[in-house]
């Protein structure tokens, strides 16, 4: 049996910085609520026409095939995880298929919110630990900027989301002590409605219930968090599931060398490492910069970790994620 381990990263955010001052200007929220609750400084918004979610997470790719050492031709598949793909149907794979040129590939979407990214690196891992696949092109990226409710009726979801993408290449390693040790995922539906976006949908707000209606004041088009019981349970999962991916190989919290958690809070963050008893330079946190990119956040950070140097080879990286579904997940790399 082969292992997967990660060969390239890449990540992309558009130019535009939006500030929480600039936030304060529509909708009543200030700088002070918005860092002291979330860490966010700022974030990243696509001003409409430069990028789309699947543009985004084309440029992040390249960078992520090039840093790989590979041609795009030896990519065998794509997974593409987010929740804001450019069209309804079909999902963003095909698009990066054919705006990278490549041969015809299979390509798979996965739809599992802020866990997206876990969830795909353990599709491309059983892929590439079967021997079905060499080198597998998984992305997370995200365009939510133009779906929120920009006025204060959404300001508790709208500050903390922003834009960006980001890609790694999982290719095959035969040394089975070292790449992605193991994932572990985990969902519970019962909670789906707690952090939703509801319409379009063939569910309770079909498109023809909306045309209908024509109901400019309908919130169901925008995402809907109950926010104190997702973190309540956020922190729960996160710390369940880092430890059952330490125990199942026979580690534990002071084994970590770097945790990258899924950007969803500062707060979140800060309460695991203090868990964990991991030391500031444990646990790679930039929400400051980008805010919460959802599928991309992790992608986005480890590429950031990694060009900073704080990802070296041999060391203990310890990826996990929390988000709507619920789901949650980890990933045990040995780098
Ligand atoms: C969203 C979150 C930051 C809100 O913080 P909170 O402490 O729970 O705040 P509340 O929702 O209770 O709101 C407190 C007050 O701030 C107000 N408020 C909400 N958003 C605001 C904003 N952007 N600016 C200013 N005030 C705001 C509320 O209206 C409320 O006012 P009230 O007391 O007069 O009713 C917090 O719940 C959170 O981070 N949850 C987890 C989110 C998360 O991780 N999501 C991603 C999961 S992947």
């Amino acid at each position: 049996m082969y292992n997967s381990k990660i060969t390239g990263l890449g990540y992309y955010v558009p130019e535009n910085v939006v500030t929480n001052d600039d936030l304060a200007k529509i909708m009543d929220t200030n700088d002070a609520w918005i860092q002291e609750r979330t860490g966010i400084k700022e974030r990243r918004h696509v001003i409409k026409g430069d990028d789309t979610t699947t543009s985004m997470g084309v440029k992040a790719a390249k960078i992520a095939i090039e840093r790989a050492g590979i041609d795009k031709e030896d990519i065998d598949f794509i997974v593409f995880a987010t929740l804001s793909p450019d069209y309804y149907f079909p999902g963003p794979g095909v698009l990066v298929q054919r705006d990278l040129g490549i041969k015809t590939v299979g390509a798979l979407d996965v739809r599992n919110q802020c866990s997206g990214f876990i969830y795909a690196l353990s599709v491309a891992d059983q892929y590439i630990k079967s021997g079905m696949y060499k080198n597998v092109l998984v992305i997370g990226s995200e365009l939510h900027s133009h779906g929120l409710d920009m006025s204060t009726r959404g300001r508790s979801v709208s500050v903390i989301f922003g834009d960006g993408a980001g890609a790694a290449i999982l290719s095959r390693e035969e040394d089975n002590a070292k790449g992605i040790l193991s994932t572990h995922l985990h969902s519970e539906g019962q909670h789906a409605e707690e952090l939703s976006l509801i319409a379009p949908g063939m569910g309770k707000r079909w498109v023809t219930d909306i045309i209908a209606d024509n109901d400019a004041d309908d919130e169901s088009y925008y995402p809907y968090m109950n926010g104190q019981f997702v973190f309540k349970n956020a922190v729960v999962r996160f710390s369940e599931v880092i430890i059952e991916g330490l125990k199942s190989n026979d580690l534990q919290a002071s084994d970590i060398d770097l945790l990258v958690p899924h950007q969803a809070n500062l707060r979140i963050s800060q309460f695991i490492q203090k868990k964990f008893k991991l030391g500031d330079d444990q646990v790679f946190n930039n929400i400051m910069k980008y805010g919460n990119t959802t599928a991309a956040s992790i992608p986005i950070a480890l590429t950031e970790a990694w060009e900073t140097g704080k990802v070296k080879d041999g060391d203990l990286v310890v990826l996990a994620a929390f988000g709507s579904g619920f789901t949650w997940g980890s990933a045990i790399i040995r780098w």
